[in-house]
């Protein structure tokens, strides 16, 4: 299934999204920022994390009357510090293509990648305190504390040969996991003041992902640039030891060779052997089986929300991430 499909139940509010997008972005009157930002609307992205604001609003809903306008605010705000989380990503991982365009480090510069993602997040920060919410102000400074924090830490990281599983899901969840959690409970605390229906939706976002950035790292591995829109084995180069290859690590009878190919990082060839070795190892099925146990976990969660199509819809996202695993 599509994500348009998916979408399907909140197309008028992630429109509206888009439109205050527009708005914001093009606010200034610098030419040079306008063009900049130009460019970063037509670059498009999937809009996880708004779509998940509004659907956690929409299917945790106890009364009809739903101040529309904060949520597509507070909705905009998690796509505007995601957008900025990116572009600051893409200049730490020396990044060249994202969304099958340049990157704006390898198209302005690292100068400029740095201010604009702060000029991003401040937009973000701007729209949030608009909504007059201290609870929802909260939860989403925490998560972009904790997300910050998990890029730290993954650079810090780097070269680690004895990174352990446990740490990696810690770096998950913070580099990623955190976004999705803080979208989905915002949109729930617009509408439902019952802890049980926060932590359902929480839980929700933890498991998302935590699988979300699993399968970005199998498909950083095995991936095509076509597909993903980036070129794949920037983990690689940058000397960061994923799930897959972890699991690669675990599984092979040949430890020291996968360990001598993750130490040639500018090495094609290197990269060619580690993602075949991953391909023909039991390694592949078991981050398979990795995302879907979180996807699972994901689904579970949802028990507990009353059954409409927004809740339809959160299940069927869950669904899309563990498709993208059939690659
Ligand atoms: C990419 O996120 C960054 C990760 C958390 C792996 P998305 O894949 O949601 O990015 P866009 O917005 O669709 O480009
Ligand atoms: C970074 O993870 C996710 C953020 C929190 C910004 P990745 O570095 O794997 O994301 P991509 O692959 O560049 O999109
Ligand atoms: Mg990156
Ligand atoms: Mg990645």
């Amino acid at each position: 299934m599509e994500l348009k499909d998916i979408y399907r139940p909140i197309e008028k509010e992630l429109k509206k999204v888009e439109i205050v997008l527009e708005t914001t972005l093009s606010r200034t009157k610098n030419e040079s920022i306008l063009k900049i930002n130009r460019f970063l609307l037509e670059s498009g992205g999937k809009r996880l994390r708004p779509a998940l604001v509004i659907l956690s609003a929409k299917a945790s809903q106890q009364s009809p009357s739903i101040n529309e306008r904060s949520i597509v605010s507070i909705a905009t705000a998690m796509e505007l510090i995601h957008i900025a989380s990116l572009i600051h990503d893409d200049v730490i991982d020396h990044a060249n293509l994202r969304h099958n365009k340049p990157t704006i480090n390898s198209k302005w510069g690292e100068d400029v990648s740095i201010a604009l993602g702060d000029y991003l997040y401040s937009i973000g920060f701007e729209l949030i305190s608009s909504c007059r919410n201290t609870d929802i102000l909260s939860c989403i400074a925490s998560a972009t504390k904790a997300m910050c924090e998990g890029e730290l830490l993954q650079v810090c990281e780097r070269d680690n040969l004895d990174l352990l599983r446990e740490r990696y899901i810690i770096i998950a969840k913070k580099k990623t996991a955190s976004l999705f959690i803080a979208s989905c409970q915002a949109g729930a605390l617009f509408v439902n003041p019952d802890p049980l229906i926060q932590n359902t939706l929480k839980g929700y976002g933890l498991n998302f992902g935590i699988a979300f950035q699993i399968m970005d790292d199998y498909l950083d591995l095995i991936g095509k640039t076509e597909d993903l829109g980036k070129t794949p084995g920037a983990d690689f180069k940058m000397g960061e030891l994923t799930l897959p290859v972890l699991n690669l690590l675990t599984q092979t009878k040949d430890r020291n060779r996968i360990l001598s190919l993750i130490k040639h990082q500018d090495s094609p060839e290197a990269f060619k052997e580690l993602k075949q070795r991953f391909i023909n190892s039991h390694a592949l099925l078991k981050t398979k089986e990795d995302v879907f146990f979180y996807v699972q976990e994901a689904k579970k969660e949802l028990s507990r929300l009353e059954d409409s199509g927004f809740k339809q819809s959160l299940f069927k996202l869950a669904d899309y991430l563990a498709n993208k695993m059939t690659i």
